[in-house]
């Protein structure tokens, strides 16, 4: 059985404009993949497909050999229980305490108590919020969220955790936070894999990468493969000039 998430020859459009054309990808366990792509160009539509949140007009989506599509409702949970997502906005409940948030989904599955403050404790303790659990997401700065949404992410114990823009907005010291946490969890087995536009986190924390531009995945590779390719697209990116000043819509 392959274990990883697969995407085979996946096409997804919306309102009749087809965002992601014929796409192939691999994301193999243990490899940690940062897809890369200008805004808008589908990055958060890819992880919402690959976690069946979403439905392809053709093509399949598998995690560890399983594909989403012939799944039962019950099945799909379970194997989606696989991977976690840290929302682009972190995505935390206002209402609830730190703690509560992280704790939320294993009290709704029944779990005892002790046992979910044990793991709260330990989760929050992993990304450096202890402090925090009686806290209100209102009172967190920026980064203090979005680790309190890995935290969240991690109570479930997922294989795979999504990392959507985890590092947009943040000062740099935010930003050397999150990717020593990301680097940390794959020290401890997970694979990550993380879509962004931020080249200084995707290198800094990833193996492999793939490009989206124009519905298309244009390039898979190393960093150091990334930089010596001659694609207009990945050398506008890497370093934008003049020349495509406003070009884009
Ligand atoms: N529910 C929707 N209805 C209509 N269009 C949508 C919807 N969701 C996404 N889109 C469009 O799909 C495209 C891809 O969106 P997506 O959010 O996946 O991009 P992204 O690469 O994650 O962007 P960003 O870097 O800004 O987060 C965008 O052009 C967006 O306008
Ligand atoms: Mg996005």
């Amino acid at each position: 059985m392959t274990q990883g998430i697969r995407l085979d020859n996946l096409t997804y459009s919306v309102d009749g404009r087809t965002i992601l054309r014929e796409m192939n990808l691999l994301v193999a366990k243990g490899v940690n993949r940062t897809i890369l792509g200008a805004s808008g160009v589908g990055k958060t539509t890819i992880l919402k497909l690959m976690l069946g949140l979403l439905k392809p007009d053709s093509g399949r989506v598998s995690i560890d050999g399983h594909q989403l599509c012939d799944l039962s409702e019950g099945k799909l949970i379970k194997v989606r229980s696989r991977i976690a997502i840290v929302f682009q906005g972190g995505a935390l409940f206002d209402s609830m305490t730190v703690g509560e948030n992280v704790g939320y989904r294993l009290l709704e599955e029944g779990r005892p108590g002790a046992e979910v403050e044990r793991v709260v404790r330990e989760k929050l303790s992993f990304v450096g919020l202890e402090d925090t659990i009686d806290r209100y997401p209102a009172q967190l700065s920026g980064g203090m969220k979005k680790r309190a949404a890995i935290a969240r992410a991690l109570a479930s114990e997922p294989d795979y955790i999504f990392f959507d823009e985890p590092t947009t907005g943040l000062d740099p010291i935010g930003v050397y936070n999150i990717c020593n946490v990301i680097r940390r969890l794959q020290a401890e087995g997970k694979t990550t894999l993380m879509v962004t536009h931020d080249l200084e986190t995707a290198f800094n924390v990833s193996d492999r990468f793939s490009f989206i531009h124009q519905a298309k995945l244009i390039f898979e590779g190393t960093e150091e493969e990334m930089f010596s390719s001659d694609l207009p697209a990945i050398r506008e990116f890497l370093e934008p000039t003049d020349e495509s000043l406003f070009t884009r819509k």
